[in-house]
């Protein structure tokens, strides 16, 4: 089967691949949750092509990194993109751009920025400038504003320090037509290499607009009243989290603590490298900010995702009632030029919301799919109990593992996860109640050998915030990923994965008396004009 699928795919650009798996109707032991699933893969046909993500946003076609720009307004958000229209590798940056009435079905738009003589367009974010405080616009048809990093190619080889400026664009038609500020760059530097990222919003308690980005492995906060003139106002970061590499695309933002009247600011910054599994990760500090400064008691680094993929990970402005709504890049920066796609590369997480709650005192930032989510599952299969006895497993036949939704409550004892397909590549997950680890080992999920540091290690997770006597597991398998949700999202981890073959079987063992309550089995609905798994009606 291995043979014939590897032949396909090298002779499959205008074939399409037919796989009939034949499940064994309920073997010993096993529960079969669907008996017979056809597959199909199809490069000629509209986002059916190999590991191509049926319910994440990926691009049509070329590279993509950060998400970039994002912004709710009048029942649209826009989601803009680091993208690179020439090649399937890291270039020339430009921001692509889509939108979405439901954070979940999205429409491809034009090109919405091109690097231009000041440089690449990097990172950035937008605002809708609604009483044309810029005067870019007018009251009646306020400017959409967009603030990114110029990236200067022609000083970076010439070995000038001041490469990165900060940029404006604007937009009168709701984000399909941008222009250029006319006295760009609106804040320059001239002493560092990595000045860049700004996250820019409207702080509604001081009523200023707010920017901040990052300087090295500082983050700089400014103010201003019109979007285009800037003051530096204060900087964050020494003594203070994980410094192994550069920091990079920042946020800040308020959130009330679950079930208290009380606000605190959420501080995101992505480090590159210097992640505690390798590579690219996003870490956080809670704190307090008056419109200058960012100020924390936190001693600890905390990471919002604690798998390897997801990266550079902001959240939306104005999104509605009050959600803080977060996308990430699913990836990371040790391997995204190296993944095993052909004519695109890399997608963002699911969009998720974020809370804020507090555990043994100590805060902790929690996050889960956006409700909407919800909309694209139907339930495959269901079961209020089902009793593990020390030391054995129960397997569950599902060929639709590579698009579902998996959720049950355990207890807080040990458990293995280990998903299964035709050709034997596993991917396991591994929860070790006394160590109080979470381990997630892709190491022979599939396509693992396209760069060294993606399959080499299992990752391991110190899971101390699960207090709780039972566990709820959220488990969320695309066709070339994997995001956990553990105690609604206390702990998450996102991982990619390129299995050979879709997984069909997935194993539950545990070394001591398990007992598995409200276990539901949902396929996840294609978001795409067809989905890989023909969906239900
Ligand atoms: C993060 C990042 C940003 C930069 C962009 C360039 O992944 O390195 O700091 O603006 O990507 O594409």
């Amino acid at each position: 089967m291995k043979h014939l699928w590897t032949q396909i795919i090298a002779v499959s650009l205008f074939i399409s691949a037919l796989f009939t798996l034949n499940c064994v109707a309920q073997e010993n032991n096993n529960v079969l949750i669907s008996s017979k699933e056809t597959i199909t893969v199809d490069p000629t046909q509209y986002y059916k092509e190999l590991f191509r993500p049926q319910f994440h946003f990926s691009p049509e076609k070329k590279w993509m990194n950060d998400p970039n720009g994002m912004l709710y307004y009048k029942g649209t958000y826009h989601l803009f993109y680091q993208y690179y229209p020439e090649d399937i590798v890291w270039g020339p940056m430009h921001w692509g751009h889509a939108t979405s009435a439901d954070l979940i079905h999205w429409q491809h738009k034009k090109i919405a920025l091109f690097p231009d003589q000041l440089g690449y367009i990097f990172s950035g974010s937008a605002v809708m400038d609604v009483n044309n405080t810029s005067g870019l616009g007018t009251k009646e048809n306020p400017p959409m504003i967009a603030i990114f990093t110029y990236h200067n190619m022609e000083f970076e080889k010439a070995g000038k320090i001041n490469t990165q400026t900060q940029g404006l664009a604007y937009s009168l038609d709701e984000g399909e037509t941008w222009k250029k500020y006319e006295a760009n760059p609106i804040i320059n530097n001239t002493t560092l290499r990595d000045f860049r990222d700004p996250k820019v919003f409207w702080n509604e308690d001081s009523k200023t607009w707010n920017l901040v980005l990052v300087a090295g492995d500082r983050a700089q906060f400014y103010t201003s009243n019109n979007l285009l003139h800037w003051k530096l106002e204060s900087e964050f970061g020494q003594n203070y989290g994980a410094h192994g590499g550069v920091w990079e695309c920042p946020d800040v933002f308020k959130l009330k603590v679950n079930g208290t009247q009380e606000e605190k600011w959420v501080l995101l910054v992505s480090i590159n490298p210097g992640a505690p599994n390798g590579g690219s990760a996003t870490q956080y500090f809670i704190g307090d900010f008056d419109g200058k400064t960012f100020t924390t008691a936190q001693k600890e680094i905390k990471w919002v995702d604690y798998g390897t993929d997801n990266y550079a990970g902001v959240t939306y402005n104005d999104a509605p009632k009050g959600e803080r709504v977060f996308l990430g890049w699913m990836s990371n920066w040790n391997y995204a030029r190296n993944t095993p796609t052909t004519n695109w590369r890399s997608a963002m997480t699911l969009a998720r919301t974020l809370s804020l709650l507090t555990i043994n005192g100590d805060y902790v930032l929690q996050s889960k799919p956006v409700e909407q989510f919800k909309k694209q599952l139907t339930t495959e299969f269901s079961k209020e109990e089902i009793n593990i006895k020390k030391g054995s497993e129960k397997t569950f036949v599902y060929p639709k593992l590579n698009q579902s939704q998996i959720q049950f409550n355990a207890k807080n004892k040990n458990l293995k996860l280990i998903f299964l397909n035709e050709v034997n590549d596993t991917l396991i997950l591994n929860y070790d109640a006394k160590k109080q680890t979470f381990v997630i080992d892709r190491r022979h999920s599939g396509k693992v050998n396209f760069e060294k540091s993606f399959g080499e290690k299992t990752h391991s997770t110190p899971t101390p915030n699960l207090i709780s006597k039972n566990i709820h597991f959220e488990i969320i398998l695309d066709w070339s990923s994997i995001e956990v949700f553990l105690n609604e999202g206390v702990y998450t981890f996102t991982e990619q994965i390129f299995p050979n073959q879709p997984y069909t079987k997935l194993t539950i063992q545990s070394t001591e008396k398990q007992e598995i309550k409200n276990s539901i089995f949902q396929s996840v609905k294609g978001i795409w004009k067809n989905s890989i798994f023909p969906t239900p009606n």
